[in-house]
C-alpha cells in the first residue's frame, strides 16, 4: 500500500545498528506497559470496533439525507476535526468537497462566522458537533450559535433530526444537552485520545457524510495493525521510520520534521500530522517541532530557506502516485514555448518535479529525507497509512521516554482564558 525509502547515506544502516533500542519500545506498546498505557483503545480498534455503531452511523447519515439534507456543518476542534477534515479532503478533493461540508468551532474570528453563515444560508444543513470533553469553548460557542439558527429555520421539531452529537459516553455538558434534547449521540472511548479519535465517530461521521467508506477505511487500520505488530524492524516500516526519526534527533541534532506534499489534497493530512507529532512527542523540553510545506506552491517561498538554510531539519515526504488524468495538449502558435511538453501529464510533471527536489535536499544538501509513495488514493490506504503513523508515534514517544499519550500543555492557555472570560465552574 506504501513504499518507503530512506534517502541518506548513511542512516539505514544506523537503524539496523540501534536496532535494539525498538526492543523495550515494542514491549512497552504492544504489552501495554509503558507510561500512558490507560489510552491505547486505539490499538486494538480495528480487531475489536463495534460494527452495529459503524452500521449506526451510515443509517443516520442516510435518514439525513432523506431528509433533504445535502450540506454538514462539522463542529469541532483538535482531535475533534483534523482527522476527518484529512481523510475527507485526501479521499474526495479538497476542491470538490467544498460546498457539502463546512467545519466550524476550529477559531474565534467573527469574519469566519459570517461567511460561513452567509453560505449556509441557501442550503439544506444539518450539525455534527464533536467534543469528547464537551467543554471545549471555540466548538461550545459555535454550537449554541449555529443550533439557534438552524432552529430558527427549521423550528424546534425538526431540529431534533438534525443535529447528531458525538461526545463521551456518559458525562459531561454535551452529553447531557443531547439527552435532554434527543439528539442522536455516538461516543468517543475514554482510552482513545482525542488525535488518535479519527478511527471512531469522531473521524467516520463526517466521513460518512461525505460518501467515504467508513468499513473499508478500518480494514486498512486492520492491515496495518497486523503489519506493524512485527518487533523485527528489518519487516516493519513504522519502527525503522521512528527510529531513524529518533537517531536523527539524538545524534545529528535535528529538531525539525518537515512533512512535505506535492498536492493541496495532502494539506490537511499534514496538519492532522502535526497534531499528531506535536501532542505526542513535545514534552519534558524534548520532540521534534512538526511543521509541514506543500510543493509546487513553498518551492518557490520556504524552498529557499530549505535548501541553502540552516539545517536543523529532516523532510518527510508523502507522494501520491496518482493515475495521469490531465494532459499538455499541442498548441500550433507555441507562443508559451511549451510545446516540448507536449501530450505530457501534470502527474508526470509532478513527478519530475519531486525527482528534481530529492536530488536538490537530499543528494546536494544532504538533508536526510523518509519517502512515503503512496500507491492509491482510496480508504483502505488511507486506514493504513493514518495507522503507521499511530505506530510510529507511539514508538518515537517510547523511545524519547516521554508519555506519547497525554497533552498537559494543551490546558494552560484554557485555564487561563476561562479565568479571564470569568467562567463559574
Ligand atoms: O488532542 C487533544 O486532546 C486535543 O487537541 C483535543 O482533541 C481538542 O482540544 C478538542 O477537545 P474536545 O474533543 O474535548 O473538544
Amino acid at each position: 500500500m506504501i513504499d518507503f525509502k530512506i534517502k541518506d547515506s548513511n542512516l539505514e544502516k544506523e537503524i539496523i545498528e540501534n536496532k535494539n533500542l525498538i526492543e523495550q519500545a515494542h514491549d512497552s506498546l504492544w504489552n501495554k506497559k509503558g507510561i500512558g498505557n490507560e489510552m491505547l483503545g486505539w490499538l486494538d480498534f480495528p480487531d475489536n470496533f463495534n460494527l452495529n455503531e459503524v452500521n449506526e452511523i451510515n443509517e443516520k447519515v442516510k435518514k439525513i439525507k432523506n431528509l433533504g439534507i445535502d450540506t454538514l456543518l462539522v463542529i469541532g476542534i483538535g482531535g475533534s476535526y483534523l482527522g476527518s477534515k484529512a481523510a475527507i479532503d485526501f479521499l474526495k478533493g479538497s476542491l470538490n468537497i467544498d460546498e457539502k461540508i463546512y467545519f466550524a468551532g476550529i477559531n474565534v474570528s467573527d469574519s469566519y462566522i459570517k461567511q460561513l453563515e452567509n453560505k449556509l444560508k441557501n442550503k439544506n444543513w444539518a450539525i455534527c458537533v464533536i467534543s469528547k470533553s464537551g467543554t471545549t469553548l471555540e466548538p461550545a460557542i459555535s454550537f449554541r450559535y449555529f443550533k439557534n439558527l438552524l432552529l430558527k429555520k427549521v423550528g424546534e421539531t425538526k431540529l431534533k433530526d438534525l443535529i447528531v452529537v458525538v461526545t463521551d459516553k456518559e458525562k459531561g455538558i454535551l452529553k447531557n444537552l443531547a439527552d435532554i434534547k434527543g439528539y442522536q449521540t455516538f461516543s468517543i472511548p475514554d482510552d482513545i485520545g482525542g488525535r488518535f479519535s479519527v478511527l471512531t465517530a469522531v473521524g467516520l461521521f463526517p466521513m460518512s457524510f461525505a460518501g467515504i467508506d467508513i468499513l473499508k477505511f478500518l480494514e486498512g487500520t486492520k492491515k496495518a495493525r497486523k503489519e506493524f505488530s512485527n518487533n523485527d524492524i528489518k519487516n516493519n516500516l513504522a519502527y525503522k521510520y521512528a527510529l531513524g526519526r529518533f537517531l536523527l534527533f539524538s545524534k545529528r541534532k535535528k529538531v525539525l520534521e518537515i512533512f512535505t506534499t506535492y498536492d493541496p489534497d495532502f494539506m490537511m493530512l499534514s496538519e492532522w500530522l502535526k497534531q499528531l507529532f506535536a501532542e505526542s512527542e513535545g514534552k519534558n523540553n524534548k520532540g521534534i517541532f512538526p511543521t509541514s510545506v506543500t510543493y509546487s506552491r513553498d518551492l518557490h517561498s520556504l524552498g529557499q530557506f530549505i535548501q541553502d538554510g540552516n539545517k536543523v531539519f529532516f523532510e518527510t515526504t508523502l507522494f501520491l502516485l496518482e493515475d495521469k488524468k490531465v494532459f499538455l495538449n499541442n498548441d500550433v502558435e507555441n507562443l508559451d514555448k511549451l510545446n516540448y511538453l507536449n501530450k505530457k501529464s501534470f502527474a508526470e510533471i509532478n513527478r519530475v518535479i519531486l525527482n528534481s527536489v530529492i536530488e536538490s535536499h537530499a543528494n546536494n544538501a544532504k538533508i536526510p529525507n523518509f519517502l512515503i509513495f503512496i500507491n492509491e488514493r482510496n480508504e483502505e490506504t488511507l486506514g493504513y497509512l493514518l495507522f503507521f503513523f499511530f505506530i510510529s508515534v507511539s514508538i518515537s514517544g517510547y523511545l524519547l521516554r516521554i508519555n506519547p499519550f497525554d497533552q498537559p500543555g494543551v490546558e494552560i492557555y484554557k485555564k487561563n482564558m476561562f479565568t479571564s472570560l470569568g467562567k463559574i465552574s
